[in-house]
């Protein structure tokens, strides 16, 4: 066989060597830091993905918003731009998917344990369902935790918001929040906010302590009160295409893998939480103050009017089987 000829055989056999060697890239994008509940999550996965995979597979994570913001995120990745997301709950209004936005709702879950019920059973799949038609796969569910309020004055009555401007994320059911108790709502992107509460472009705002922690948000706050007024969670997911397309012993291991990040999620987003309400604490800059059960009264009485009047935007049928499986 010519020289030439050899040489291009070996070359070809060396290229698609090469190329069957190549890993399948997940790019893994979010807008926190990696020391908190879903930051630490997906560095588990990515661990968890490459060791069941041997390597076929490499998860590149990219926190606190360094690929995309919150909006990008999503258009990123139902371009395929990125491979894996985990945003909040109250970040899918935008993408149509408007009945995410009941995890919103003021008072919706007396405890996690009601949490669970709803989104590890028929409703949280039939949510993950809807985001098919957008070229989304929904894979899990992962967790945070309930919000305290925060701003540069005591927020105890309900009268403590007249005129706060509180920022808020994408949803329509926390802009109906914020105005019943007289706030002015204004969305930021997460990765904006600690500036807004640092210049003054907003008074306020609204997250689980893992969240306000990592972000500092607790320096440019003298006050947060205790409220647990609402939840913010999250939902995995990748891009349709991309994990159908994936060889089927990959996918099977990439669920798995998922499953046991989930798992870990769920187990440390409490802790995480307890642990940055603490670390404030100690931090000295800011006076924290738990809601007195008359005080808690008149917010729930301000507030769960929100659930009927999202009725039209969620659907009542919806909003009425999470209060009967958050019941149970
Ligand atoms: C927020 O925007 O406040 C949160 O959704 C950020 C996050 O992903 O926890």
């Amino acid at each position: 066989m010519k020289l030439n000829a050899m040489l291009l055989v070996l070359g070809a056999a060396l290229s698609i060597n090469a190329y069957a060697q190549a890993p399948i890239v997940i790019k893994f994008s979010h807008v926190v830091a990696t020391d908190t509940p879903k930051g630490q999550a997906a560095e588990r996965f990515k661990q968890l993905a490459e060791k069941a995979t041997n390597g076929r597979v490499k998860v590149e994570v990219y926190p606190n918003s360094q690929l995309y913001k919150d909006k990008e995120e999503l258009e990123a990745l139902q371009l395929g731009a990125v491979q894996m997301l985990a945003p909040s709950l109250a970040k899918f209004g935008p993408l149509g998917v408007k009945e995410f936005e009941a995890f919103d709702l003021p008072y919706i879950f007396p405890s996690k344990t009601a949490l669970y019920n709803v989104t590890e059973g028929e409703i949280g799949k039939g949510l993950l369902k809807k985001l098919e038609p957008k070229g989304i796969t929904g894979l899990a569910f992962w967790d945070n935790g309930f919000k305290v309020m925060s701003a540069n004055k005591p927020l105890h009555s309900v009268a403590d918001f007249k005129g706060q401007k509180m920022r808020i994320q994408s949803s329509k059911v926390l802009d109906a929040q914020m105005r019943a108790l007289g706030a002015n709502p204004q969305v930021l992107a997460f990765s904006e906010v600690y500036q807004a509460l640092q210049t003054g472009v907003v008074d306020g705002t609204e997250n689980p302590p893992s969240n306000m922690y990592t972000q500092k948000m607790h320096e440019v706050q003298k006050h947060v009160t205790v409220s647990n007024h609402g939840y913010l969670g999250y939902a995995v997911i990748v891009n349709k295409k991309f994990w159908d397309g994936l060889p089927a012993d990959i996918r099977a291991a990439l669920d798995k893998a998922m499953k046991d990040a989930t798992t870990f999620e769920k187990a440390i987003a409490q802790r995480d939480n307890d642990m940055a309400l603490d670390a404030i604490k100690k931090a000295g800059k800011t006076e924290i103050y738990t809601l007195s059960v008359k005080e808690q009264a008149e917010w729930r009485k301000a507030l769960l009017p929100v659930q009927k009047d999202m009725e039209g935007r969620i659907g009542k049928d919806l909003i009425s089987a999470i209060n009967k499986e958050a019941a149970k």
